[in-house]
């Protein structure tokens, strides 16, 4: 019923909209119907690179869908973790928005599987996608031989960042190869003053480092096999990882759990920190709050594991605008729209075919790499894990971090949570 009332409320605010629009139409041409041809685009992408690249896609609906409105129901939060919350809400009062971002992976699979997303195989034909997109992406957007959604782009997680003079100033001038080589680092750092010099942040920051860590651990494989059942969370290897993880936390900053990653990247903008472990996001928005000097690595270890996530776009179950919807996705889908939006948001195109011009030096390195890395899923980002397995082992993270600082009781929530989540085939 509440959705009933959201519907009732847009209405009203579109009623008012419409005296400002009748207003306007004399310089503009009007809309005939404003109501019907408004899209509402839910995301997670409110500010920064990432509002930066919504606004560059948008620029792309607005030329490529005549008579069309974008209407920003975004909700602020990096990885979606207060935006998911709202989705789930606005999905169980059945008053979806029309279309919303989903990771391609497990996490689009749970909408798939909940009957919330629309199929979109017969678009995949109409706008020569399966020719455009790597295979590989589109099985992983595939349930049982349909199509649910259109990727926008990938994006890397696995990486490090860092403030050159931060490092320099304290005589470090090469990326660390091993995680031993980067925890020296980081003591260097402290010595020379920076008390806190891996910038970290909130639960699923810390969930992104710890899954980087364990790449290095067991490979890119058994990485992957830790979310399919194939590899066991009570490994020793995992152990051994989690003490590193344990070690790294110990040179970020105590403040950590009440921050989200644009606050721990303040701190190495601010030269307060010398390294943060963040995905390619941050390329842009580093860029976009004026500090294009960083510098960064591939965390250490990982070899050429690129641990990939994909944000998508699908028509939701019941979109109130169904036909304007499918224009947004055309754009998302198209080479022209994917180039304009990655640009600005830092990723690299879904399409193989997107021009590459405006790309930073950063991207076009991200673009090669990913014709020959090996591919690893995240569960921070949804490749890998579902949405509830995702909660619990950031729960996990958030009470390791916060309360018992114990590397023994945080391998056990690990463990259990893989027993509880893990799907059995
Ligand atoms: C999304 C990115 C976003 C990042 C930080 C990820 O889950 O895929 O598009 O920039 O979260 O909010």
């Amino acid at each position: 019923m509440r959705g009933l009332a959201g519907r009732r409320t847009r209405r009203a605010l579109a009623a008012a909209g419409v005296v400002l629009l009748l207003a306007a139409s004399a310089c503009t041409g009007g809309d005939d119907d404003p109501e019907a041809a408004r899209v509402e685009v839910f995301t997670w992408w409110a500010e920064g690179g990432e509002k930066a690249g919504m606004d560059a896609l948008v620029s792309r609906f607005t030329a490529d869908c005549a008579g069309q409105q974008f209407t920003d129901a975004a909700v602020a939060g990096g990885a979606g973790i207060n935006a998911k919350q709202v989705l789930t809400a606005r999905l169980a009062q059945n008053d979806p928005p029309d279309t919303f971002q989903a990771h391609a992976g497990a996490e689009l699979t749970d909408y798939i599987d909940a009957g919330r997303v629309e199929d979109l195989t017969g678009e995949y034909d109409e706008w020569g996608l399966r020719d455009a997109l790597p295979q590989g992406l589109i099985d992983d957007l595939t349930v049982d031989g349909k199509i649910y959604s259109i990727p926008a782009n990938v994006h890397r997680a696995n990486v490090v960042w860092s403030n050159p003079q931060v490092l320099s100033e304290a005589g470090i001038h090469a990326e660390p190869k091993t995680i031993t080589a980067f925890l020296g680092d980081l003591e260097k750092l402290r010595k020379a003053g920076i008390e806190a010099p891996l910038a970290l942040g909130r639960d699923w920051t810390q969930l992104m480092l710890l899954e980087a860590v364990l790449i290095t651990k067991l490979g890119a494989e058994r990485f992957a096999g830790l979310f399919t059942g194939a590899t066991s969370w009570n490994s020793s290897a995992v152990s051994a990882g989690i003490r590193d993880f344990d070690k790294l936390v110990k040179y970020s900053n105590a403040d950590r759990d009440s921050m989200d990653w644009p606050d721990a990247e303040r701190l190495l903008i601010d030269g307060r920190a010398g390294y943060q472990l963040m995905g390619d996001w941050e390329a842009a928005d580093l860029t976009a709050k004026g500090f294009p000097a960083y510098d960064w690595f591939t965390f250490p270890g990982n070899g050429d594991a690129f641990q990939w996530l994909a944000d998508s776009f699908v028509l939701a179950t019941g979109a109130p605008n169904p036909d304007g919807t499918k224009c947004w996705l055309s754009t998302v889908a198209s080479a022209e729209g994917q180039r304009a939006f990655n640009a600005a948001k830092g990723s690299i195109p879904a399409r193989t075919d997107t021009p590459t011009d405006g790309f930073s030096a950063y991207q076009l390195a991200a673009v090669e790499d990913w014709k020959a890395a090996t591919p690893v899923p995240s569960c921070a980002h949804g490749s890998a894990c579902s949405q509830a397995w995702q909660n619990a082992v950031n729960t996990a993270l958030s009470a390791y971090s916060t309360t018992h600082h114990s590397v023994v009781a945080l391998q056990k929530a690990l463990a259990a949570a893989a027993t509880q989540f893990v799907k059995q085939e």
